[in-house]
């Protein structure tokens, strides 16, 4: 296939994998979105296979078999809440492949169709994405063993980090900047190893709860360093993808790191306190918790006219979503309300809870998101909190000494009645007490979240 027609085809794959990201926006057309992605990956795979340089299939055929066999077994065996985990292993794989790829066109540029020498722009493209997919490498490996619980969650804080990690930061960059001039293969290996060193240094202090927000950067850094790559190779579709998956991980960062509360540095320096949060907890006097039966929960619910469910990510560990369904079936027989209620950073990944709802053919447009809902609490006869905790902590508003204040959180308590279905009193991600738990207008049903949904349901069918 000649370049002008590989380029034309690598341009659809852009729009494909731009029309994929806009599908996957909203629930209603995630499918499409999907599509759109697969046959866009598909069109770029085709169109390289294509290329007058690949004159080998054999390598490219055993790899893909290998490669697409291992992605099949995982895809089908992975559970939805070890997703965060995974995707932080792919991403170590692609930062991986960054510093591979630049060093190899470093020692044999001819064989990437580099052939009229190493400019200083190539220098800088290679050495910067040399630099950024070793970040990327270690801060992921560092990320899945602390999401997989194989390293403690907890953050690693050590005296002078900060400067510690700026200072090796600032040596890269001056690595960079004379290997740019130079061309002196060493100082790519030094680049590499310091860079390695920076990702484990930068990951290993932050906390478990701030964990799926890393991922997300360190799947922005990812992009960056295959858009690197791309220059390097002078591929246009990896360019843009690169580009397309370094900015979206960026904002999609942002869009966490604003559900609470938190700004970016804050979350790579800083790190919840979880010493703290710990306190906290053995602090509380837990008398006043009201409990309440599976059967006086189906009674508060056959009388209400108004019901908001705020899911959670015990809802996606006990994999209630489908008695829930069943369960506002039954409700809207009766003309009760029912609406969700979904926090941006319920669970453990972006959309997490609006993926398993979905799952469970719950109608979208009762789907609400926090602004359009948060005011409707105050005028809801019953909020069912299940398996969720941090969200709904009124802590976030109140207590400045908090390790989540300041984090927007549902307004549950403003509902008449707060059932909170969980398996106990315990901490949620954050690791802190949640006053919730202690309201007059709060009463606990302890187990778990499919068990009790589903016994409540019983309890209303009996009424
Ligand atoms: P959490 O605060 O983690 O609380 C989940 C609760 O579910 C736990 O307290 C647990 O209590 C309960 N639970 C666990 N298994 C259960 C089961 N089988 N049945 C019933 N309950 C069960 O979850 P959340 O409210 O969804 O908040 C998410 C947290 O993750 C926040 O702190 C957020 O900042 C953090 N986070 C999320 C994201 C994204 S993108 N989602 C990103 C960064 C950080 P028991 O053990 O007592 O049952």
């Amino acid at each position: 296939m000649s370049a002008k027609f590989a380029s034309f085809f690598y341009l659809i794959s852009a729009v494909l994998f731009i029309l994929s990201i806009g599908g996957l926006s909203s629930a209603k057309t995630a499918r499409k979105g999907n599509l759109y992605g697969i046959c866009g990956m598909a069109l770029a795979i085709i169109t390289t296979l294509m290329l007058p340089s690949v004159e080998h299939y054999k390598f490219i055929i055993c790899s893909f078999v290998i490669g697409g066999c291992i992605g099949y077994i995982i895809a089908k065996k992975i559970a939805m809440t070890a997703l965060p985990q995974l995707v932080a292993a792919f991403h170590s794989l692609v930062g991986l492949s960054a510093v591979f790829i630049a060093i190899a066109a470093m020692l044999a540029p001819e064989a990437f169709g580099i052939t009229d020498g190493i400019s200083v722009w190539r220098s800088l493209e290679m050495s910067l994405g040399t630099a950024i997919g070793a970040i990327t490498f270690t801060g992921s490996i560092i990320a899945f063993s602390k999401l997989q619980g194989i390293v403690k969650g907890n953050p690693l804080d050590f005296a002078l980090k900060n400067k510690v990690n700026l200072g090796i930061g600032a040596l890269i960059i001056l690595l960079i900047l004379i290997f740019t001039f130079t061309n002196y293969h060493t100082l790519m290996y030094i680049i590499t190893i310091l860079s390695c060193v920076l990702g484990i240094l930068l990951i290993m202090p932050v906390g478990g709860a701030d964990m799926p927000v890393i991922v997300s950067m360190l799947n922005s850094y990812s992009g960056w360093a295959a858009a690197g790559i791309g220059f390097t190779l002078q591929n246009d579709l990896l360019v843009i993808t690169g580009a397309i998956v370094g900015t979206s991980g960026a904002i999609l960062s942002n869009i966490m790191c604003k559900g609470m509360n938190r700004s970016l540095l804050n979350v790579v320096f800083g790190g919840i306190n979880s010493e703290n949060s710990a306190q906290t907890i053995s602090n509380k006097n837990n008398t006043n918790v009201k409990l309440c039966s599976e059967e006086d929960a189906a009674f508060i619910l056959k009388n209400a006219s108004s019901v908001i469910i705020v899911p959670g990510y015990g809802m996606a560990v006990a994999q209630a979503q489908h008695a829930i369904k069943e369960l506002v079936d039954v409700l809207k027989k009766d003309d009760i309300s029912v609406k969700f209620a979904i926090h941006p950073v319920a669970g453990r990944m972006p959309g997490h809870m609006n993926v398993l709802l979905a799952e469970a053919n719950i109608d979208y447009d009762d789907v609400l998101e926090i602004d359009e809902i948060n005011h409707e609490f105050a005028a809801t006869d019953v909020a069912i909190v299940i398996g969720a905790n941090d969200i709904t902590n009124p802590a976030a508003k109140n207590d400045p000494a908090s390790p989540i204040y300041g984090m927007p959180i549902l307004e549950v308590e403003k509902a008449r009645t707060v059932l909170c279905i969980k398996r106990s009193l315990g901490a949620g991600y954050a690791g802190i007490d949640n006053a919730l738990f202690y309201m007059d207008n709060t009463m606990m049903v302890l187990g778990d979240a499919k068990k009790v949904t589903e016994n409540i349901l019983k309890a209303i069918n009996t009424l």
